[in-house]
């Protein structure tokens, strides 16, 4: 049995809502059907964060809110959540603090940016602790916040200003309690949505479902083998938007238990499909410090909070961020069919450019790593033209174990040199075993030059990704070798 809507909260109002509604973006749905046009819209592709809204995820008897992009989430992603917008920030006649701070602080001049700062300054007011919340944590709250016009030193002052003013609670405004029980109740049968009566409606109806197992989601997927999985849709839905594709059925995993959390199993470190980056992030402060720093130049808060492992690695870009350290982990790919699992080393999973061994009743469950690796020394590096939200134009992971001044294990690959990440397993032979030196470094980096393919695209010419090939290794070489000697 399954529902033929979606119940969410907005603003604290219960919402139902079905047919077209449900596959309009939560954005346009805004706008359009509810008159919230305090949510902007400039880029509709996540990168400017003018749509920022807080999306609240029952937690027990809480609720966690985070800032999203609502131009890239359907209504449909809102099942059993709730949404805050601008609007529903303010309290009656009180600002909330950063609100206010903005308007004391001239952190706002043509306005339009405004709404979309304001929420992802309050989504970071919302972390845990006081000393948590410095000048740095505002700035990276920011990244997927642009402003053409007030400049960002207002703006952070502004940040800084709000955690001077009363504290401030979402509990106090929006009382988890009753909407959580509410949210429960009526969710409780997965739903089945249509977008519209096909004999009202021209053309072929929109379809979307949200199973709650494995088992289900494959025996949908067999049923409607055309059907895309849907995970945080931070690529889906900007192809949708940008690529104009119209893909009529979409199975959302997120509600799929086996593809959620990170857990140990054995010697192996098993990551659910499903885990956001966001929740990757959390565990590498703690466990992956080195991957940390690459999660920190990762998309943006917004991003982060949606997007997932298991739809970074199936849309499968050779500049994708997770991609090098992934392969110099040797991690294996889950793929399942709802009974079955298949591990495929990395390597094997990408056989050419976008193409994945991955049959059409499969997915991506999980992504399993030996947890001795965790243990090596790694360095993982992004080149970009910016420094933040911005695709990478060449990335590269190593993992290294010295023992007396020389090699004993070495793993290195590259992105963005070819049609998919490599493995350089040339230049990994010519050091195994080697004492560390500059004119070893330059000769492997001689040897990289050699395993890779690079082109010229809009990003950097195929010599300049050359160079980065050999100059990387020398950075390394300066940076962790010698500086720590
Ligand atoms: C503004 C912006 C900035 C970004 N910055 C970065 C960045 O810095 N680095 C980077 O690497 N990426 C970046 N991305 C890309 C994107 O956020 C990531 O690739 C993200 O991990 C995609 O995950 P998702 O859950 O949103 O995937 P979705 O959009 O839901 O899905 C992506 C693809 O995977 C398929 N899929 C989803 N789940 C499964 C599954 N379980 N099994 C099989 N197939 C599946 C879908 O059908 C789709 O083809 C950025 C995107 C945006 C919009
Ligand atoms: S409109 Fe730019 S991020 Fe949504
Ligand atoms: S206030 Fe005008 S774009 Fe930011």
């Amino acid at each position: 049995m399954t529902r033929d809507y979606v119940f969410f909260f907005c603003n604290g109002q219960p919402i139902r809502a079905k047919g077209l509604e449900a596959f309009q973006t939560l954005s346009t749905w805004l706008r359009k059907e509810r008159q919230l046009t305090g949510t902007k819209v400039v880029c509709a592709e996540g990168d400017c964060g003018a749509c920022t809204v807080l999306l609240g995820y029952p937690r027990a008897e809480k609720i966690k809110y985070e800032a999203v992009n609502s131009c890239i989430l359907n209504v449909h992603q809102l099942d059993g959540l709730h949404v805050i917008t601008i609007e529903g920030l303010a309290w009656g006649d009180r600002l909330h603090p950063v609100q206010q701070a903005m308007r004391d602080g001239f952190g706002s001049q043509c306005g339009y940016c405004t709404p979309g700062i304001v929420m992802a300054l309050a989504a970071n007011s919302l972390a845990d602790s006081e000393s948590t919340r410095t000048k740095l944590t505002a700035t990276e709250a920011l990244v997927g916040n642009l402003c053409r016009c007030t400049g960002y030193e207002a703006i952070i002052d502004s940040a800084e200003a709000a955690k001077k003013l009363s504290s401030w609670k979402l509990a106090d405004q929006y009382p988890p309690g009753a909407i959580v029980k509410q949210l429960k109740e009526e969710t409780k049968l997965p739903f089945g949505l249509q977008e519209a009566d096909p004999a009202l409606e021209q053309g072929i109806p929109r379809k979307c479902w949200r199973p709650r197992t494995l088992r289900d989601a494959i025996e949908i997927k067999r049923k409607h083998p055309e059907a895309r999985w849907l995970a945080g849709g931070t690529d889906l839905c900007v192809q949708i938007n940008k690529e104009r594709i119209d893909p009529k059925e979409l199975i959302a995993t997120s509600e799929i238990s086996e593809l959620c959390g990170i857990r140990e199993v054995g010697g192996h470190l098993i990551f659910g499909g499903n885990v956001s980056w966001k929740e990757l992030e959390e565990w590498a402060l703690v466990n992956w410090p080195n991957l940390k720093e690459m999660l920190d130049l990762f998309a943006s808060p917004q991003i982060r909070n949606r997007g997932t492992i298991a739809g970074n690695l199936a849309n499968a870009s050779p500049v994708a961020d997770s991609l090098p350290w992934l392969y110099v982990s040797e991690a294996e790919i889950g793929a399942c069919d709802g009974e079955n699992w298949r591990w495929i080393p990395i390597e094997k999973f990408y056989k050419g450019y976008k193409l994945l061994d991955l049959r059409p009743s499969e997915l991506i469950g999980a992504i399993r790593i030996q947890k001795s690796h965790q243990s090596l020394s790694q360095r993982l590096f992004k080149v970009s033209k910016r420094k933040d939200l911005d695709i990478s134009t060449f990335t590269a992971a190593i993992q290294w174990q010295m023992v007396e001044g020389r090699f004993q294990q070495i793993r290195l690959a590259y992105g963005g040199v070819g049609p998919t990440v490599i493995r350089l397993h040339k230049t990994e032979k010519a050091l195994r075993g080697k004492e560390c030196t500059k004119d070893l470094i330059e000769k492997a980096g001689k040897t990289a030059v050699a395993e890779i393919s690079p082109i010229s695209d809009v990003r950097s010419s195929n010599y300049y990704r050359n160079r980065l090939a050999e100059t990387i290794l020398k950075k390394f070489f300066y940076e962790e070798i010698l500086l720590t000697a």
